[in-house]
């Protein structure tokens, strides 16, 4: 299907991506950077889409991070499908595609790690060991790749969105970092490329991660102060879905991902729950007293 607008052009180096983004800023063009793993949905669609509206050039980058898979995990069946993903990049807007393969990211084991333990090894980090070294690590080095620019990332993931923005400031890269909202099926499930793995059953259970969110929000917007309280309601809400194995359900704060002490200002509420083969993430953000 057409979608009259022009392929993007394909960049599988990282000289070749430098340079084309230095002429584009000594041009004075502004870039937009989306970093992916691919198979995209229109989740990763909304975030090319908002870099489109606020910059000139737009660099989707697809690759599948092994640093960030542990043993066991889904790295070697990750869902791959570049036509499919192009033709959405297209659709979205994006101008360049990038496309490194294992090797031209990784030459050699790296010896190089961005680790940011405090944010990195609570939530999903306390269960996917490593994880968040891994996506620190190869983010730094995608913002590296693309110098200035603003980046667009999810708050679908607002564990790495909060690692990513802080990596930023700590390390004075001149980059602009970008919170874009989560989208969601019309059932409220969120969008993610792992819900492929779902079966029918699972995926007819699975939109009790938002549900349990909701009521963790209506009790902290009752006055509920208590961060055990509030994980206790979402912990029952999920176990009312039999395929349904929780992993965390956690009442946060939005800033240190932590939660000690009655809950204050902006909370952000986290579930992780595994459905079979699946796991899934969601979060929302609401306001306590
Ligand atoms: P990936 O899972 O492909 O996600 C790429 C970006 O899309 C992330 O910023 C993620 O938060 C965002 N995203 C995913 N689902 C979304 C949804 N339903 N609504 C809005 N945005 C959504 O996250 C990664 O890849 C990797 O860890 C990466 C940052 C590329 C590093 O390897």
């Amino acid at each position: 299907m057409s979608t009259g607008r022009p392929t993007p052009e394909l960049e599988a180096t990282i000289g070749g991506l430098s340079r084309r983004l230095a002429e584009a800023r000594a041009a004075g063009r502004t870039v937009g950077f989306v970093p992916t793993m691919g198979f995209l949905h229109a989740g990763h669609c909304s975030l090319v889409e908002r870099a489109r509206v606020d910059n000139d050039v737009v660099v989707v980058s697809i690759f599948v991070n092994p640093l960030q898979f542990n043993p066991g995990e889904d790295f070697d069946d990750y869902p791959r499908d570049l036509d499919r993903d192009l033709e959405m990049c297209a659709r979205a807007g994006a101008d360049i595609v990038f496309v490194p393969d294992g090797p031209e990211m990784y030459p050699e084991p790296v010896a190089t790690t961005v680790r940011l333990p405090a944010l990195a090894d609570v939530l999903c980090g306390a269960s996917r060991a490593g994880h968040f070294d891994g996506v620190a690590t190869v983010v730094a080095k995608l913002l590296v790749i693309v110098g200035e620019c603003s980046a667009y990332f999810g708050e679908k993931d607002f564990q790495q969105l909060t690692i990513v923005t802080r990596m930023a400031a700590d390390l004075s890269l001149p980059v602009r970092v970008v919170g874009c909202g989560t989208v969601r099926e019309p059932d409220g499930l969120a969008l993610s490329s792992r819900n492929a793995y779902l079966s029918e059953a699972e995926r007819s259970q699975a939109p009790v991660l938002l549900r349990a969110l909701e009521a963790g929000a209506a009790l902290v917007q009752s006055g509920e102060a208590d961060p055990a309280a509030v994980e206790a309601e979402m912990a029952s809400v999920i176990a009312t879905a039999p395929l349904a194995e929780i992993d965390y359900a956690a009442a946060a704060s939005a800033s240190t991902l932590t939660a000690d002490g009655p809950l204050r200002g902006d909370v952000r509420l986290l579930v992780a729950v595994r459905f079979g083969k699946a796991r899934l993430i969601d979060n929302i953000g609401c306001r306590a007293g």
